[in-house]
């Protein structure tokens, strides 16, 4: 085959390599080694920068203050709260805030620990044995609080849950599509903002929110991240923005939890996208399914803290009038959802 024919090919493949040939011999022997260097990349990077070996740095701190004010709250909300419960947390929390807090300043984790502490002690009044310090570590702390926050448990009633949620969310996600054409438009920066707005109110494993987003709109930035990313070479030059999200290595903790942050971050990416989709900007999905050669890159040019851990990025831009979508037939439900299957252990 002709070069310039074969690199007719590739452009027409959108820059993905189709696999032909059957793989050989020594071709399984590199791969299958790629996957365990890669493997180890991950698994050195969550093992350098999870507390799973203990809490000794400041984003460990504030993790474990936001999970176990979460704790916390999670028992005083539960429908037979017991007075008492989660008594260790409690004390964990008091302790943590104190290394934590004298070089916070202004911080929303301090607030919210604090916050849920004093719901705690309202809840358990009179102070129970062995929590008065607890009292005396929040004295000290107390004028360092940032804005108000929303602590303790709130009630909520069921007709207003249920009337904020009545929105045609079929509809809602049918009209989503991976948009891969776009014209210009202003800077999206205030839709991208509302929508990390909405996107926080994603639920993340104890509360720790680990999430955060990277947003490029200013066209040089946006075009020198855009081209690391393979997903996006067909249409990405005609987008207003292009948004990074990534999990924070060093908020989780233990073994189990090696996975949490593509769970965290894919949960958090798709309500962003929804987020953005209800501002009324189209949005494709682009993958970051990168070996770690890649995946360096990208951090470096970002200048990316080692810590996190990139999960997708989000290719956003206005809607043409009309425009083609690909149809996406879905799967019948019938193949997506077992109900009640037998089981057998
Ligand atoms: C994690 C993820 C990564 C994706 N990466 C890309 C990408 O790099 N480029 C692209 O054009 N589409 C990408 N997509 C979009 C999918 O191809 C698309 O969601 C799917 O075909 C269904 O189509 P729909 O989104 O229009 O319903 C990605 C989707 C997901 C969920």
């Amino acid at each position: 085959m002709a070069v310039a024919e074969v690199s007719q090919r590739k452009k027409a493949e959108a820059g993905r390599a189709v696999a032909e040939a059957p793989v050989g011999l020594i071709r399984r022997a590199q791969l299958s080694v790629g996957l365990l260097r890669n493997f180890a990349y991950d698994a050195l990077r969550f093992w350098h920068h999870s507390y799973l070996l203990g809490a000794t740095r400041r984003q460990h701190l504030a993790a474990r203050i936001l999970a176990d004010a979460h704790f916390l709250e999670y028992g005083m909300a539960l429908s037979d709260a017991q007075p008492g419960f989660g008594r260790a947390r409690a004390v964990r929390l008091a302790r943590d805030l104190s290394r934590y807090a004298p070089q916070a300043g202004e911080d929303v984790t301090v607030t919210t620990g604090l916050g849920v502490l004093e719901a705690y002690l309202a809840f358990n009044a009179p102070v129970p044995e062995g929590l008065g310090p607890i009292r005396d570590a929040m004295a000290g702390l107390k004028a360092r609080g940032a804005e108000e926050v929303q602590t303790g448990v709130e009630t909520v009633r069921r007709a207003q849950v249920q009337a904020a949620a009545k929105v045609d969310f079929l509809e809602f996600v049918r009209a989503r599509h991976s948009v891969r054409s776009f014209v210009p438009g202003p800077r999206p920066d205030e839709e991208i903002r509302r929508a990390v707005l909405a996107a926080r109110e994603v639920p993340s494993s104890c509360n720790r929110q680990t999430c955060h987003v990277h947003a490029y709109t200013d066209p040089d930035l946006l075009n020198r991240v855009r081209k690391l990313q393979a997903g996006n070479r067909t249409f990405g030059h005609q987008l207003s923005g292009i948004l990074v999200v990534t999990s924070d290595l060093g908020r989780w903790e233990t073994i189990g939890e090696r996975y949490q942050p593509w769970i965290d971050g894919g949960l958090f990416a798709m309500t962003l996208a929804y987020a953005l989709h209800a501002e009324g900007l189209g949005t494709c999905m682009l993958n970051w399914s990168v070996e770690r050669q890649q995946d360096r890159k990208l951090r470096k040019l970002m200048g990316l803290d080692d810590s996190r851990l990139v999960v997708v990025l989000i290719g956003i831009g206005w809607m043409p009038e009309e425009f083609s979508v690909c149809a996406s037939q879905r799967l019948p439900v019938s193949e997506i959802l077992s109900l009640n299957q037998r089981l057998d252990g």
